[in-house]
């Protein structure tokens, strides 16, 4: 599911399905690479002989391009891969996927900005933690006027249905995250790796995350180092009591198991049990919290993900915070 290979047998199929399903009319360069990857043995051999999480079409072609590799012509590619694997095995080795797209705030501020205020945020899986600052950063919603500082990153939404578009921006007085390998906007090696996640064509997103970067950096949040199951109840017991507490998630549960997941649905329910008010905002591919997908009213769009609150299904969104469609 979402390019992490499940078996040992299905790597030429999940780099096929990766380029057909998720590269294709995003970007044509993976998608010519990962089927040029999908019909040679060769490389599927080297790849196939890493552990199972570390064989991912993005964090390949992530790592290949951090260390310089060409991502244009399949053969360079492949020629160039083979000549260095000892360094691109290193990187793969050494980092996992962890993309961190700000954008994805325009598809939460529906419903950040609709709670009391103010808001305590944990986001498990931050990454780098540039969607805790849903409060600074500029949205235009549609055709509507945007919303936030002038000169902040502007977060461009489509909207259909009937989404309650903000007038206001979200009061966040504490912000934390969870995440297995927190990154470090301060540090020039982790935003090239998150330069390097971003897919060649989309030189957008890339500036975006210079801006969202910079925006992070002037004021850091609280990551914590951990498995969001395991971190999740201490620090939820140190938000501020006088807060609405908020527990995101956005394109992060399809890396746990279905006990992972439903591990971690039960301890938001206790958590709202110790705690009331919080609230559990969960954006994902459907079908990845099953609590979610049983209450999906039909099925989703091609490549959409859906919000839930609660567990309780809201909108689909677009995976980059494109567009959002209310339910
Ligand atoms: C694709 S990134 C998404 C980052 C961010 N939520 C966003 O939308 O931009 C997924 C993140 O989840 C983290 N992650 C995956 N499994 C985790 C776990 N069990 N506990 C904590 N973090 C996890 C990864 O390390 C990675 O940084």
């Amino acid at each position: 599911m979402h390019g992490i290979p499940r078996t040992d047998e299905d790597l030429a199929h999940t780099y096929r399905d990766f380029a057909l399903r998720e590269a294709a009319g995003r970007s044509p360069a993976y998608e010519r690479l990962c089927l040029g990857v999908a019909a040679d043995a060769e490389v599927l051999g080297l790849v196939g002989a890493l552990p199972l999480a570390k064989r991912q079409p993005n964090l390949l072609l992530g790592a290949v391009r951090l260390l310089g590799g060409p991502v244009g012509d399949y053969a360079a590619f492949r020629d160039w891969v083979v000549a260095h694997w000892a360094a691109v095995r290193e990187q793969l080795l050494a980092r996992s996927t962890q993309t961190n797209e700000a954008a994805r705030c325009a598809t939460l501020l529906p419903v950040l900005a609709a709670l009391p205020q103010p808001l305590a945020l944990i986001e498990v899986g931050a990454s780098a933690g540039l969607c805790l600052y849903p409060d600074r950063y500029r949205y235009r919603y549609g055709d509507r006027a945007p919303l936030g500082p002038a000169g902040a990153p502007l977060l461009e939404c489509s909207v259909d249905g009937s989404v309650p578009v903000p007038d206001r921006l979200p009061q966040v007085v504490w912000r934390t995250g969870i995440d297995l390998n927190p990154l470090d906007v301060t540090d020039p090696d982790d935003v090239r790796w998150l330069q390097s996640l971003i897919w060649p064509e989309h030189t957008e997103r890339r500036e975006r995350l210079t801006a969202a970067a910079a925006i992070a950096a002037a004021e850091p949040p609280l990551l914590v180092r951990g498995d969001l199951n395991e971190s999740l109840a201490r620090l939820a017991e140190q938000a501020p009591a006088e807060a609405t507490l908020v527990v995101f998630h956005t394109a992060v549960l399809a890396y746990l198991d279905a006990a992972g997941v439903d591990r971690f649905a039960a301890q938001m329910g206790e958590l709202a049990g110790r705690r009331p008010g919080t609230v559990w905002l969960s954006n994902e591919a459907p079908g990845v919290v099953p609590q979610v997908a049983a209450r999906l009213p039909g099925e989703a769009p091609p490549g959409r993900f859906v919000l839930a609150v609660d567990g309780r299904p809201v909108a689909f969104t677009m995976p980059h915070g494109q567009g959002v469609a209310w339910l």
